[in-house]
């Protein structure tokens, strides 16, 4: 399929805009130093945070890191939940949030069985999304042109 060039120069610290790629919305966050500085907090918690899982599929080589990503505050995701495919809407804020652990720390809420991601779309435990949200191939034109596919 067509790949997606995109600038991503306006997506400011904390924010996502959502582009699409074969037809599957993509998600590009720019994550704040302290999203990114959380993230390691969350691996016990986390159902696959090594991102081990299914690897060819979900996760690039590149990505197989704590962030999932190429540079640390972009990260980069196919929108769209593992369990039966609807879409996980932004939690982003830290603290306590109903239906949320006490501890978390921003990420991904699935409105339709309750799967939860953090900000590197890590599945959490006893969870019914199988795996980690997937990391489409993508690269780096520049410093402010993402390539996707
Ligand atoms: Fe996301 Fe079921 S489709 S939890």
């Amino acid at each position: 399929g067509a790949a997606v060039e995109v600038d991503i120069s306006a997506i400011k610290p904390g924010e996502k805009i959502t582009v699409e790629w074969r037809g599957k919305p993509v998600w590009i966050v720019r994550r704040t130093p302290e999203q990114v500085a959380n993230l390691p907090k969350n691996d016990p918690l986390l159902a696959d945070p090594k991102s081990e899982r299914k690897p060819s599929e979900l996760t690039p080589e590149y990505a197989r890191n704590e962030g999932r990503s190429i540079k640390p505050e972009i990260f980069v995701a196919v929108g769209i939940c593992p369990h039966l495919g609807c879409s996980p809407s932004d939690r982003f804020q830290t603290g306590a949030q109903p239906s949320l652990p006490d501890s978390w720390e921003g990420g991904f809420l699935c409105p339709c069985h309750g799967s939860t991601f953090d900000m590197a779309g890590r599945v959490f435990k006893n969870k019914p999304a199988p795996d980690n949200l997937e990391v489409p191939p993508h690269m780096y034109m520049s410093d402010s042109r993402l390539l996707i596919g």
